[in-house]
């Protein structure tokens, strides 16, 4: 079959307007999902400045451990101005409290349950103990609380933690359950990066609004999951960084660290600054440094990636504005935010030319390869989501993948499907038997997969045994049993 015969033959609707002969009307290009309009009158662009998430402070330390508390609460908070809305927030905020921690020293973070229904908190990116790492359900009850135990034994990088609730991930991240969880360590701080208030925690994520304010998420009424009319996945129509409406950040003319995380529970998005006289320099992914810098005009981010950046703007005179753009956007969705310059600064920082180095996990040393299909299928009445053609079972394992050795790991897709896998990055070998990608390059821990692509990746898992969980981070996809269970010995 041609490409085309096969995705009419899928019944596909998120293909856009081209390929399907203009039936498509309301799937933006670049997307598996489903626009949900907002009912509420929208802010114009670029009004409010960009709230820092506060970083959480640990209730008590000892030698080797950093305790912290988080109760998670619904509150009222105003996301677009004058109106309410409320979220569902670790600590009552969205996004919720930032954590940093040290390589090397361990954090026990002690959830406590105050919202209606239960919840699971992944630490997404974590080399985490299986019994900390939130499985889908080991979940906590509501008026419960649960110690979640982070040795932190990995390098520095910008993780988050969200919710991973069995079946109600999207709604509850929707609905604000996310934050900032960033890793630090001594070769990091040793470059000489932008740091401080120049070092900037970016979490974007598209949301819509009811006409009450409230978050509007197409929530299936059988229970779980959205209903069969967004089962692409749930696109907003309006872009927050931080938890704001298309904000600004008042900038000096100097250099800034941009940590982009992708928070969205399926929009895609392609990042470049206008002007576009200042180049994007990549210094981290997934799993924290890269190599060396690389420099693009545009980034990709799908729905879990990070992606950090260092970006200058001393070329500016005070006064100019350089707006954060989505060329995968239409309308409100291809702006994110503003950086306005504000006048000279000092700098001291660099980007050194050797950041890090990393092992190479090379195929030849892969003890097997195993294929892993994400593809849509209907499971029993309703459509879904399958990987390997099963829908997920909490209590099946999938896969035994021993401690220690390399595998590859082969992805297919129909659809767009962000991958994610859980307890150690992974590096991209190859995308349909070429080399990586442009942004596939350091640890990985997410990887986009475009329509009918196959990517293999090098995975090795290391020091914890027990459940460990594979998925699709289209967090529709992912309600919809786009997920899978290995269990590493
Ligand atoms: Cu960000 Cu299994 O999740
Ligand atoms: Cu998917």
């Amino acid at each position: 079959m041609k490409r085309r015969d096969v995705l009419s033959a899928l019944g596909l609707s998120a293909l856009g307007a081209a390929s399907l002969g203009g039936l498509a009307l309301a799937v933006p290009r670049g997307q598996t999902g489903e626009m949900v309009p907002s009912r509420v009158p929208l802010p114009r662009p670029f009004r409010v400045p960009l709230p820092i998430p506060a970083v959480a402070r640990p209730v008590r330390t000892d030698a080797a451990t950093d305790y912290y508390e988080i109760v998670q609460r619904a509150a009222d908070q105003e996301i677009l101005p004058g109106v309410r809305t409320r979220v569902l927030g670790y600590d009552g905020t969205f996004p919720g409290p930032t954590l940093v921690t040290r390589s090397g020293r361990r954090a026990v973070v002690t959830h406590r349950n105050d919202l209606p229904g239960p919840v699971a908190v992944h630490l997404h990116g974590g080399h985490t103990p299986a019994d900390s790492d939130g499985y889908p359900t080991d979940l906590i009850q509501p008026g419960g609380r649960r110690d979640y135990t982070y040795p932190t034994r990995q390098r520095a990088a910008t993780l988050w933690y969200h919710d991973h609730r069995m079946d109600f991930t999207g709604p509850q991240v929707y609905r604000g359950l996310a934050g900032f969880h960033l890793v630090t360590d001594d070769e990091q701080d040793a470059l000489g990066l932008p740091s401080g208030e120049r070092d900037v925690p970016l979490m974007i994520s598209d949301r819509s609004f009811d006409e009450d304010g409230s978050f509007s998420y197409p929530a299936s009424h059988h229970g779980a999951g959205v209903d069969d009319a967004h089962m692409e996945g749930v696109l907003g129509d309006v872009v927050l960084v931080n938890g704001a409406p298309w904000p600004v950040l008042e900038v000096a003319a100097v250099r800034y660290r941009l940590r982009l995380l992708n928070a969205s529970n399926a929009r895609r998005y392609r990042l470049g600054m206008d002007p576009a006289r200042t180049p994007l320099v990549q210094i981290a992914s997934d799993g924290g440094l890269l190599e060396k810098p690389i420099e693009h005009s545009t980034v990709l981010l799908a729905p879990g990636e990070r992606c950090e950046l260092v970006v200058d703007f001393a070329a500016f005179p005070p006064g100019t504005e350089i707006t954060l753009r989505n060329s995968l956007g239409s309308g409100g969705t291809a702006d994110v935010m503003r950086f306005r310059v504000t006048g000279r600064g000092r700098d001291n920082s660099r980007i050194p030319p050797q950041l890090s180095r990393i092992e190479p996990l090379s195929a030849e040393r892969a003890v097997r390869t195993r294929t892993w299909t994400f593809r849509r299928s209907p499971t029993g009445e309703h459509p879904g989501w399958l990987l390997d053609g099963r829908a997920f079972d909490p209590e099946r394992i999938d896969a035994d993948v021993r401690l220690g050795e390399i595998e590859v790991w082969r992805f297919t897709s129909d659809l767009y499907h962000p991958v994610h896998v859980h307890l150690d990055p992974f590096q991209v070998l190859s995308r349909r038997g070429d080399g990586p990608g442009p942004h596939d390059q350091g640890w990985k821990d997410t990887v986009d997969l475009a329509p009918s692509e196959s990517v293999d990746v090098a995975v090795r898992f290391t020091d914890y045994p027990g459940r460990y969980l594979l998925h699709c981070h289209n967090l529709e996809h992912e309600d919809m049993a786009m997920m899978a269970a290995f269990r590493t010995t």
